[in-house]
């Protein structure tokens, strides 16, 4: 049996106030119910270090947005992931689409990030999705398979087995459409298969592949039910605190 999880991506959004608040509820909350799935949150950079120190009553883990290529030195700007294991930081989403988008986060990039995070016990969170025109010109198998093998298929089998994929369409992200469940299903059966023909049946059957693009309560419920949907990447849901542990709760 694979673990469920779900993770809250809150992006660039809440001042400092407004996330503590937001972790506070997510406490008392979280409290209060036996979950199956394990819960990650991921807040700016700014505020890890508060949502770390919350973390410490064991209800979630912490994940980051993003993390550095690089190990350490001049590179101005940039967070290493030597930096995020040391505020106690777990997880990382690497290769989101606005990254890639805004970001110009490219497969070379993106597969440096990845071997940054691993390197320092980080498990990344990677991201692959297809755009609208993309699923339109039925290319959408096509573009999740460069993804996944640009972005993860030169790891070895130790190295693959810490990694959690998230299948995020493009066109379901922050729109209010999401995948159908059927959608997420074939895709998720799909990205398995990639895994299964690139190391083995049981690296496959092992990796958790969570779905993300405008889950809320009202949808999760089937979508995790969903053979080879392992749990949620939320993103607008994940900053109230009330739905984000409905949907946690959803999670079976
Ligand atoms: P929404 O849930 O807001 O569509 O965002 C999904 C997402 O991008 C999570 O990483």
């Amino acid at each position: 049996m694979r673990q469920k999880i779900v993770a809250g991506n809150w992006k660039m959004n809440l001042c400092f106030e407004e996330a503590e608040e937001l972790v506070e509820e997510l406490i008392d909350l979280l409290e209060d119910v036996e979950l199956k799935a394990d819960v990650i949150i991921c807040p700016p950079f700014p505020y890890l270090e508060m949502a770390s120190d919350y973390a410490q009553e064991e209800l979630f883990n912490i994940g980051a947005q993003n993390i550095s290529p690089f190990e350490a030195g001049a590179y101005t700007g940039e967070v290493s992931a030597s930096m995020l294991k040391s505020m106690g930081v777990t997880h990382c989403i690497i290769g989101h689409s606005e990254r890639r988008k805004y970001f110009n986060e490219d497969d070379k990039m993106l597969t440096a990030k990845v071997n940054q995070a691993l390197m320092h016990d980080v498990t990344p969170i990677f991201c692959v999705g297809e755009s609208l025109p993309e699923r339109e010109a039925e290319k959408h198998f096509e573009v999740v398979r460069r993804q996944v093998r640009h972005g993860l298929f030169h790891l070895d089998t130790g190295e693959f087995s810490k990694v959690i994929i998230a299948y995020e369409p493009v066109w379901a992200i922050g729109t209010g459409i999401t995948a159908s469940p059927a959608q997420a299903a074939e895709m998720h059966a799909y990205i398995r298969s990639l895994i299964a023909e690139r190391y083995d049946d049981q690296v496959a059957g092992q990796t958790l592949i969570l779905y993300g693009g405008s889950c809320t309560a009202k949808n999760a419920a089937e979508l995790f039910a969903q053979p080879g949907v392992d749990g949620g990447l939320v993103g607008g849901a994940s900053l109230k605190a009330e739905e984000f542990v409905e949907i946690c709760k959803l999670a079976i």
